[in-house]
């Protein structure tokens, strides 16, 4: 038996619906293959910023340091503007453990309805930059309240930073279809842009079996509407791999399906795993989140910790689950509600 220590953030919203569904999937799933997991919950969220002032507490960080791994449902309430939650919170996990890659397949399940035509091929990975970039912490609002009144954000684009995203993302084009698309804008405008050219370029050189493209922004998103099956690895900035995550998940059929990895890879750090979507206030409390988004993060945690046998189980519980029958939240078009859903993909497990 392997134990793993997990460390629990369900977060705000529907984070407190899905997350309980992903904990009970990963324990059957670990049931099956020898694998407990141990969970450390930990309440931080905006309801704990009403109460104390903060998202989380000043030695937040280092209360998780130890944990094999972080789940976390969202983060996010209307109660309390975004950039004080996200910054109190999601941000400093991510930096401050070195998840520089966030890792976000999406694909479409048979028996789910793309909102696009002929996307049934659509399988690919947004491979996102995840700690530099447009996220730059250099900035601020000055001159409050006067006409000269101004917002200013350095956009921070570093060599190492750029080439460590780069590589990742040709290593594991490497180990599927052999082809990366390098979002960019670099026609002149965006002054960071051709330096993410430039390094993406070096990279390529180095994978001489990976065949790769660079496409604008702009003209890419059109692509992955027009023409998803094209798509293997796709690798963007913070930014463009945020707009990316959504756009992709969209296309497979619903932004609840689509999982992310907020990886550290050389393991100094704990990694962490959540949902690419957000906490939903438009739904959240009414048990009808679907919870795919955070079930098939469960699969990429799985991945994470070396047990590939137990993730490819969950991963033909999900196909098996949309596959094989009608149970679909509203969102995919069903009435099923968290909990009906999770159930019925549970019958799914071998
Ligand atoms: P969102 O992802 O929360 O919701 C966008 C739309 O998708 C909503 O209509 C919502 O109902 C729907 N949706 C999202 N997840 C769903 C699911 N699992 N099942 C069914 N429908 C789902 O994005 P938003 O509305 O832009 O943001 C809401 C809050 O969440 C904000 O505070 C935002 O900052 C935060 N947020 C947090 C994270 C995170 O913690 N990683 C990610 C994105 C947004
Ligand atoms: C995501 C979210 C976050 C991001 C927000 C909430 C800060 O949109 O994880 O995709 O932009 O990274
Ligand atoms: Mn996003």
């Amino acid at each position: 038996m392997t134990t793993h220590r997990i460390a629990l953030i369900p977060g705000d919203g529907i984070g407190q619906e899905v997350t309980p569904a992903a904990c009970q999937v990963l324990d059957a799933v670990g049931k099956r293959h020898g694998i407990e997991f141990r969970y450390d919950k930990f309440d931080w969220s905006c309801r704990r910023y009403a109460e104390t002032g903060a998202m989380m507490p000043a030695d937040g960080l280092d209360r998780i340091r130890g944990h094999d791994a972080i789940f976390l449902g969202a983060v996010g309430d209307p109660a309390v503007p975004d950039h004080v939650s996200l910054w109190g919170l999601l941000i400093p996990i991510r930096r401050g453990f070195r998840q520089y890659v966030n890792l976000r397949p999406v694909k479409v399940f048979e028996g789910v309805q793309s909102p696009v035509r002929g996307a049934e091929s659509l399988d690919l990975v947004v491979v996102r930059e995840n700690v530099e970039g447009e996220y730059g912490e250099i900035g601020g609002r000055l001159n409050r309240g006067f006409p000269e009144e101004m917002a200013v954000q350095e956009s921070v684009f570093t060599r190492a930073g750029t080439t460590r995203i780069a590589e990742y993302a040709f290593a594991l084009a490497a180990t599927r279809r052999n082809h990366v698309t390098s979002a960019t804008k670099s026609n002149g405008i965006v002054h960071t842009m051709p330096f993410w050219d430039e390094i993406v370029a070096e990279t390529a050189g180095r994978h001489p079996d990976v065949e790769w493209r660079a496409e604008h922004i702009d003209a890419l998103c059109a692509k992955v509407v027009l023409d998803p099956g094209r798509f293997d690895v796709i690798v963007g900035s913070n930014l463009f791999g945020d707009i990316l995550s959504d756009l992709t998940a969209a296309v497979a059929g619903s932004i609840g399906i689509a999982p992310a990895a907020n990886l550290n890879p050389e393991r100094d750090f704990p990694s962490m795993f959540e949902p690419v979507h957000g906490s939903a206030p438009d739904i959240a409390g009414r048990g009808i989140a679907n919870p795919l988004g955070a079930i098939w993060t469960a699969a990429l945690l799985l991945d994470h910790l070396d047990h590939p046998d137990a993730a490819r189980d969950l991963e033909r519980a999900i196909a098996a689950v949309l596959a094989k029958t009608p149970v679909r939240t509203p969102d995919l078009g069903g009435t099923a509600t968290t909990v009906e859903f999770t159930r019925a993909l549970l019958e799914q497990l071998p």
